[in-house]
């Protein structure tokens, strides 16, 4: 079955969370944030007391991954792990350095793959990650590359960790956030780049906004949405 999908990609704090999750709310189409399973293989290998490099381990973890995402009455999601609640840890900057390093063992994203795809269902989805457009969904019909300057989205992250009543420290971040690029952008096994045929946009400075109009503007063009 042909389902549409829209594939986000970019950068820690590039802003593809909250303009995936707008995109998917405002279409009615389902969303999948790749991150969060990356981050809960790692968090679920913590737990089973794996150690760092135990990559058969973490992609055991990735193909049996127990977890549920829900929304409450009043929209508020919560992510359970092994029936815990983790929705508190889940944003976390640790548990995203953690998703970051095991992201970067080819098995794991292997044994994510299926489960990733899984989530491609009618009317349409929206996929934010790293590699959506470039291995996930190839066939996207729509494929953005979302960034900023690290300086802007090192701020953004540090507003978005305070909102939810959580601690930050700005020049830590900046310097979690440059690590965490390189990581990601260096590896040998799905880096993050974009697509061939994706729409690069800048939004350093943009309002996010101003930011969902331009995607959608974008998947207009190529799918039907009648928005
Ligand atoms: O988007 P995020 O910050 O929740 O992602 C956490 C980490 O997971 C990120 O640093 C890299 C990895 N990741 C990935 O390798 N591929 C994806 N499709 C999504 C996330």
């Amino acid at each position: 079955m042909d389902v549409p999908v829209i594939a986000i990609d970019g950068p820690s704090g590039s802003g593809k969370g909250t303009v995936a999750r707008l995109l998917a709310s405002r279409l009615g189409w389902h969303l999948l944030d790749s991150g969060a399973l990356y981050r809960l293989v790692a968090m679920a290998g913590g737990a089973h007391g794996l150690a760092a490099d135990d990559e058969a381990g973490y992609a055991a973890i990735a193909g049996t991954l127990d977890t549920r995402f829900e929304t409450d009455a009043d929209g508020n999601e919560r992510v359970l792990l092994e029936g815990r609640d983790v929705t508190r840890n889940l944003r976390t900057e640790s548990a995203g350095a953690a998703a970051s390093r095991v992201a970067a063992m080819p098995s794991v994203r292997a044994a994510l793959l299926g489960r990733q795809r899984a989530f491609a269902a009618p009317p349409g989805l929206v996929a934010d990650g790293r590699d959506m457009g470039t291995v996930v969904f190839t066939e996207a019909p729509v494929k953005v590359y979302l960034t900023a300057s690290a300086e802007e989205r090192a701020l953004r992250r540090y507003k978005q960790l305070k909102e939810k009543g959580l601690t930050a420290n700005l020049a830590g971040l900046s310097q979690e956030i440059l690590d965490r690029d390189r990581r990601d952008s260096t590896r040998p096994v799905a880096p993050l780049r974009p697509a061939s045929d994706a729409v690069i946009l800048d939004s350093t400075g943009m309002p996010i906004d101003a930011v969902v109009e331009r995607v959608l503007a974008v998947a207009r063009s190529r799918v039907p949405v009648d928005l």
